[in-house]
């Protein structure tokens, strides 16, 4: 379908989901059929379940001084992301979530624009290295919304998934994961602080920071 809002029907061909599922969900004890959506994490919490970190990197900061620097730094970003991850980005209105987004799109080979997918939860991006699903959860009042709509479904798909204000639908929330708080000690500058948990895969670091 293109780049546009997706709509519940709009599944992508290919691999029935609950396969996609196995092959990403790891050791979740849900593998082999659907998530156990009464739990707060589809896996529990993995700080306590797997212990924090594990398989993944330490958390590390890396800080912009402008749009620009945000954009390249998802970019760089996107250069390391794989089939199914998923990336949270938390940080108040106007620190630089969607700009962040857009340079993960850039990153991906996504030439469409990237707008916040605010009153459409989601917005799906074809056309790059890896198909980027683009989720805002600012007006969700629960897991429960995005259930109605399958559209956690695209959580645990081939895609890269990146989701502004995951907070209001934390229970969706898979146990891996990357969290990147974003704060603005000043105008134009951002620092995001990044957290792997579960078994996400290593970062390289360096890469990442070189800002300029
Ligand atoms: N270093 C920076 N990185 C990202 N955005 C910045 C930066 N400095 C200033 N800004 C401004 O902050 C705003 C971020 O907007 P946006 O990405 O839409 O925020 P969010 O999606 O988190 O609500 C933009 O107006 C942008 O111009
Ligand atoms: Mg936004």
């Amino acid at each position: 379908m293109g780049q546009g809002n997706a709509a519940p029907s709009a599944k992508r061909e290919g691999a029935p989901i609950a396969a996609l599922m196995r092959d990403t969900a790891g050791a979740c004890p849900w593998q082999s059929g659907a998530p156990d959506r009464s739990r707060r994490y589809s896996c529990g919490d993995n700080r306590r379940q797997y212990g924090y970190g594990k398989g993944a990197g330490p958390m590390f900061t890396v800080e912009t001084q402008s749009v620009e620097e945000t954009r390249a730094f998802g970019e760089r970003l996107a250069g390391q992301l794989r089939p199914g991850d998923v990336v949270l980005l938390e940080g108040d209105l106007g620190a630089g979530k969607s700009e962040l987004t857009r340079g993960i799109a850039r990153g991906l080979g996504i030439t469409g624009p990237v707008t916040s997918p605010t009153f459409t939860i989601l917005q799906v991006h074809e056309g790059g290295r890896l198909p980027l699903f683009h989720f805002d959860w600012y007006r969700l009042s629960g897991a429960d919304e995005l259930y109605e709509l399958s559209m956690d479904e695209y959580l645990y798909d081939r895609g890269v998934s990146v989701v502004e204000w995951p907070s209001m639908a934390q229970d969706a929330v898979p146990e891996t994961h990357l969290r990147i708080r974003i704060d603005a000690p000043a105008d134009n500058q951002r620092r995001f602080q990044l957290e792997p948990a579960g078994t996400f895969h290593a970062l390289d670091e360096r890469a990442l920071e070189a800002t300029r």
